[in-house]
């Protein structure tokens, strides 16, 4: 099928790329022209496993293009998908400017039946304004449908996520795109549902929201653990073996960060207010995300006692494993409040320095992982990167004034760890 993607963001690129890949004519546009300039000759813009040879392979191969052009995306397509961002405002709300900006220009585009599709994550009854405003600036006054298919790719994952999704969900007003938004879907041979358009948007808030229960459940049963001698890690596995609840995103740490569940949480919270409803469930999850991480900060001071003139090093900058992006990271948060309580840092994250590098100001930059303890007062680990298991602990241990670690994603083992000598401090363990 001819598809259009305008927005090439995390969502909007992986989406194109996948799509060109099981066989679709893709053009993706942004108004970028140095993103398209740069995208068009190969590169991409982020780091995302898989991506770029999946870009090049399908460039070559004739199914993906890039434009500035929304005209030209949408007069080569019979169906074009919103994937702009919707980034958050002060009061909790998202800016819907981007969406209403591009579903004018769309409209302002089409001499024909199209099907628009909003990919972005909007909150629910974006879909009845986008048809409104199509509908107002379409000057050829032609016939046109609009679906909400969120998507639910986990950024470090996007391209495994998009190729292999758990479900697709398409909500529609009419019968119309239904076989055209399957035939889209059909090569990923996953499991579709066709919902109404209001249920479409409140599956991809109330799904990610979910997912950040579960992560403050968690981190409250860390305290728990903490107080009364219990290993979090073992309740996990114990809790997660059941099928009800599941395994995944039963992982204690410093909280959840990112540009989704932040945002999500605060705009899902905030659309329910408006219509009525105080989701105080979800205030609840806000509130013990950042009692998370205050909790750690006072670890660290607990046993460090006075931060200034310490030097700390700290493993892991991007807000989780496998990604540049450091997003409302909590490692930079964390990074930020040691700086203020006065300590030195030494940094270290396999591929997000460049992109930390303009948000956290001060920090000694190091390349390589086994070099940050040197000259430390102790090391702490931020982000749940694999290869930091393979930290060479014997060098680290000579390294450090006195080794001790603050391990804020459990990746090691605290007998283990405790039997080399460290003063080893994890989460509700
Ligand atoms: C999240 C969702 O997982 C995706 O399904 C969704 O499509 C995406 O948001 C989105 O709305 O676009 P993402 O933000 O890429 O994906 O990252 P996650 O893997 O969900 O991790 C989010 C945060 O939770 C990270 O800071 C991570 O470290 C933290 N986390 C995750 C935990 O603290 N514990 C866990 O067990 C899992």
């Amino acid at each position: 099928m001819k598809l259009a993607i305008i927005g090439t963001g995390y969502v909007g690129l992986v989406t194109g790329t996948c799509f060109a890949e099981v066989g679709h004519d893709v053009i993706c546009v942004d108004n970028d022209a140095a993103k398209v300039k740069m995208l068009q000759a190969g590169g991409i813009p982020i780091y995302e496993p898989k991506l770029q040879e999946l870009v090049q392979k399908n460039v070559a191969e004739g199914r993906l293009s890039f434009t500035s052009s929304t005209a030209e995306g949408v007069e080569k397509s019979d169906v074009i998908f919103i994937a702009v961002p919707t980034p958050p405002q002060p009061d909790g709300s998202v800016d819907l400017s981007f969406i209403e900006r591009v579903a004018r220009d769309i409209a302002g585009a089409m001499t024909g039946y199209k099907i628009v599709v909003d990919k972005s994550t909007v909150p629910v009854k974006t879909g009845e304004r986008v048809s409104e405003t199509i509908k107002r600036y379409c000057k050829a006054k032609v016939e046109f449908d609009v679906v909400s298919n969120p998507e639910f790719l986990r950024e470090g994952f996007a391209v495994d996520d998009l190729m292999k999704p758990d479900r697709v969900v398409i909500g529609v007003r009419s019968q119309r795109p239904v076989a055209a938004m399957k035939e889209i879907y059909s090569p990923f041979k996953a499991p579709i549902i066709i919902t109404d358009i209001a249920s479409a948007e409140l599956i991809k808030h109330a799904a990610n929201s979910f997912l950040a229960l579960k992560i403050s459940y968690i981190n409250a049963i860390s305290i728990v653990c903490e107080a009364s001698g219990a290993n979090v890690e073992q309740v996990a596995e114990g809790i997660g073996l059941d099928e009800r609840i599941g395994r995944r995103f039963l992982n204690a740490g410093i909280g959840f960060g990112g540009s989704c569940f932040p945002k999500d949480l605060s705009a899902f919270i905030k659309i329910s207010e408006q219509i009525g409803y105080d989701f105080r469930l979800l205030q609840e999850v806000q509130r013990i995300n950042a009692q998370q991480m205050d909790r750690f900060v006072k670890k660290i001071t607990d046993t460090l006692w006075v931060l200034r003139d310490k030097t700390i090093g700290v493993l892991g900058l991007a807000f989780k494993q496998n990604t540049d992006d450091v997003r409302m990271s909590p490692a930079i948060d964390l990074c930020q409040r040691l700086q203020k309580e006065g300590a030195a840092l030494r940094v270290h994250d396999p591929k997000a320095m460049d992109k930390a590098k303009p948000l956290l100001k001060g920090a000694t930059y190091v390349d390589d992982m086994n070099a940050v303890a040197e000259g430390c007062d102790a090391i702490v680990i931020a982000t749940e990167w694999e290869e930091f298991k393979s930290l060479d602990l014997d060098r680290a241990q000579k390294s450090l004034s006195h080794p001790i670690m603050f391990d804020g994603r459990n990746l090691f083992d605290p007998a283990e760890m405790e039997k080399r000598g460290w003063v080893y401090k994890s989460v509700g363990r």
